[in-house]
């Protein structure tokens, strides 16, 4: 998709201008209406003084005409009710729209979608993340027909002179931002079969091909040597061999320590031994989301050249039930040193993380941060609109700020606790730690953050639990499938990097 900018004055040749409007958006008085034909003025007016405009409502006035063919007013309702959050959803909702018209391209003066007073850039860039991420189908797997696929190949910004410049830097953040979101959505699509840890580990080096990253893959062997044995643990059920992916982008002071981001790369979740009930395997391919979010995540900060140091490290790996699976009750052998008592192999996110946060300390990082969808007690816990976001009990700044990235991002987070009481229910009776909580099934993200925590050293650290937002939902005018989430969150963190490094924490 193409977003371009275009000053009011081709207005006359919009071709279909959409034009989103709270009940109380006076068309006439703002900039663009004076470049409007005559003919148009008159009619627009009439029909928006007919239009409820309430939110989430379409109207077309279609007019026939050579330059504009028509005008489509989003409704947003009372200006008072708006926020942020539902702010995003307008460029999704004008995509969505013209795929169900067949409208390939459609123009929209900037004005309109500024939310309260964002910079136009940083409104060029919400809209075109938006559009992109609004225009993606997963469409590999079906044939395509003979129309071509219902997409939209063109966004025109209707900009004042002068203003051109400003538009096109956020137009094109958030292009890349939106570009990247949509690979990892496409990634975590791929079904398991055809997404194996080798492969995975291939999709790595190729999303970041052009870029300024170094990318290592660890096999099986050099696991071996290192003493990996939490992720080869959890790999031994299948014939899929695991592989360890490392990505580095060093364009920060050379001083700066590292963000060094973890992700899980679980390319298929049967459960293992302790097989998952068949509905509960359904979608299961999908379990790589959080490496698949570090992989593009690294690819957006490169394209963006971010200036930061930011390490990517996924432990990819398949969990079946075999003759050669790790069982219940086996004690691995981590990184760490740590022994970890596997009670149940169906919790093997935090037994392969584990390695690779141990890992993660050779970078000596700034802040050490995981994604993974780790457990189905956070989605329990929080819906499906947040991921959860755990930070150590005395580090209210870093939680504060994550928080806010999450909202700046439009990834958004909320905090479970780490305390320390809940260590006490993950203590191992025969290894050092136990896989999952001894007592109850209750409070099952914090058993799975608190187990994370144990192997993150001194580091600052936090946990971020993405299971609740691994697929889309209704209602947010986004594909069925994989959300991407984790891409957005990470840009908007590197780019909070040195506020964070600033912290005293
Ligand atoms: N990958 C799953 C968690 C998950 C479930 C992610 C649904 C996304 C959607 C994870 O490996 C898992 O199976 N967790 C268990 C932990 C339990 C055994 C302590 C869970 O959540 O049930
Ligand atoms: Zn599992
Ligand atoms: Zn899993």
């Amino acid at each position: 998709m193409n977003i371009n900018t275009a000053y009011y004055k081709s207005i006359a040749k919009a071709g279909n201008l959409f034009l989103p409007v709270f009940t109380s958006t006076p068309l006439e008085k703002e900039d663009f209406f004076s470049y409007l034909p005559d003919t148009a003025k008159d009619t627009l007016v009439r029909f928006a003084k007919e239009c409820k405009r309430g939110e989430g409502e379409v109207k077309t006035l279609r007019l026939f005409e050579d330059g504009i063919k028509s005008i489509v007013l989003f409704g947003m309702g009372a200006k008072e009710k708006w926020n942020a959050r539902k702010h995003v959803f307008i460029a999704r909702r004008m995509v969505q729209y013209a795929k169900g018209e067949s409208i390939k391209e459609f123009s929209v003066p900037i004005p309109l979608i500024r939310f309260e007073k964002k910079s136009l850039s940083e409104t060029a860039k919400v809209f075109a993340e938006n559009a992109i991420l609004g225009n993606f189908a997963f469409t590999k797997y079906k044939e395509m027909p003979k129309e071509g696929w219902p997409e939209v190949h063109a966004v025109n910004l209707l900009v004042e002179g002068g203003k051109t410049a400003e538009v096109l830097l956020g137009i094109r953040e958030g292009a890349i931002i939106g570009e990247e979101t949509n690979e990892c959505r496409a990634l975590a699509n791929t079904p398991g079969g055809d997404m194996t840890p080798v492969l995975l580990a291939e999709a790595a080096r190729r999303s970041v091909a052009k870029l300024d990253v170094r990318v290592n893959v660890f096999d099986e062997k050099k696991m071996a040597s290192l003493g990996m044995g939490a992720i080869l643990g959890v790999a031994k059920g299948s014939v899929e061999k695991p592989r360890f992916i490392i990505l580095e982008y060093l364009n920060g002071p050379k001083n700066q320590k590292p963000l060094v981001l973890a992700g899980k790369g679980v390319t298929f979740d049967t459960g293992g031994l302790n097989l998952k009930p068949s509905n509960y395997i359904y979608e299961m391919h999908m379990d790589m989301s959080g490496g698949a979010a570090v992989i593009h995540g690294i690819a957006a900060i490169a394209r963006l050249k971010l200036p930061l140091n930011a390490i990517g490290l996924i432990p990819a790996a398949e969990n079946m039930p075999s003759g050669s699976s790790y069982h219940p009750g086996d004690l691995l052998k981590s990184l760490s040193g740590k022994t970890i008592e596997v009670l149940d192999t169906d919790a093997e996110g935090r037994v392969l993380l584990s390695d690779a946060l141990t890992y993660g300390l050779r970078y000596k990082p700034g802040l050490l941060i995981d994604f993974a969808t780790l457990t189905g007690a956070a989605h329990v816990a929080l819906g499906s609109h947040m991921s959860a976001v755990f930070t150590r009990e005395h580090d209210q700044k870093l939680q504060d700020t994550l928080i806010e990235v999450g909202l700046q991002s439009g990834d958004y987070v909320w905090p479970l606790p780490l305390w320390d009481e809940y260590l006490t229910e993950i203590k191992g009776t025969f290894g050092d730690l136990a896989n999952v909580g001894s007592r109850d099934r209750y409070g099952g993200a914090i058993h799975g953050a608190k187990f994370l925590e144990q192997f993150a050293g001194d580091a600052r650290f936090a946990h971020i639990d993405i299971a609740p937002r691994m697929t889309t939902i209704e209602g947010e005018y986004l594909a069925k499938g994989a959300s991407g989430v984790g891409v957005r969150f990470i840009v908007e963190l590197a780019k909070s990097y040195s506020r964070i490094m600033s912290h005293e924490s």
